[in-house]
């Protein structure tokens, strides 16, 4: 397999070559976010792309959303499309997921945990507990399906289950009843809160 890297995926905006961009917030994501109450909680948004959710989230008022990306240009066309809120109420952020430090209240999947080489699974689950503070959570969409080819890389909800509940307990691992019309019956919601030591 190709090695899913930064010219890979910077390759991929520059040829425009980027079919899991639907142009908007998913549906499911937005009624989520339409519930959240407290505007200031940090967000952060791996493998944010093309910036629907951030762009719906700011509509909504919240104020601390941060994007991270490994693919300069989608950066760089964020950067031109959210000018006013950018080193505000937006941060971008050019790194590589593994390699971030921080602290989150909400992490937002979209696409991400698919997009990323099978193998790193286990390193993305450790790597969402590290980012998020102890009452944070991770909230968003899993395929629950399998592609011929990756990525995107498919999954199911058993192989979820069993990846996250070393870290994770889970609000919510459902199949999901709001997608858009073409992800229909092959996504599952997740919400998960960090396991807390038990010492
Ligand atoms: C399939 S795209 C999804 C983009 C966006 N979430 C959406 O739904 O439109 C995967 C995104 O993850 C980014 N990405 C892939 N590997 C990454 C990594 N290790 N660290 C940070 N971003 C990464 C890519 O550059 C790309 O923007």
């Amino acid at each position: 397999m190709e090695e899913l890297n930064q010219a890979y995926w910077n390759q991929r905006y520059e040829q425009g070559n980027t079919g899991w961009n639907i142009g908007t917030v998913s549906t499911p994501l937005k009624f989520y976010f339409d519930q959240l109450s407290q505007k200031n909680l940090s967000i952060l948004i791996p493998g944010g792309g093309n910036g629907h959710e951030a762009e719906y989230l700011l509509s909504l008022g919240f104020t601390n959303i941060s994007i991270l990306d490994i693919a300069p240009k989608a950066l760089a066309a964020l950067e031109e499309r959210f000018q006013a809120h950018i080193g505000n109420t937006l941060h971008l952020i050019h790194a590589d997921f593994f390699d971030h430090q921080g602290q989150y209240d909400l992490i937002i999947e979209q696409t991400f945990f698919c997009a990323l080489d099978p193998k790193l699974r286990e390193k993305y689950v450790y790597q969402m507990f590290q980012l998020l503070t102890d009452q944070g959570k991770l909230a968003g969409l899993l395929f629950d399906t399998q592609f011929p080819a990756g990525p995107p890389f498919g999954g199911n909800r058993q192989e979820y289950q069993d990846l996250f509940s070393k870290h994770f307990n889970f609000k919510t691992l459902a199949p999901c009843y709001n997608s858009i019309p073409q992800r229909m019956g092959n996504e599952c919601f997740i919400i998960a809160t960090k396991k807390q030591a038990d010492f």
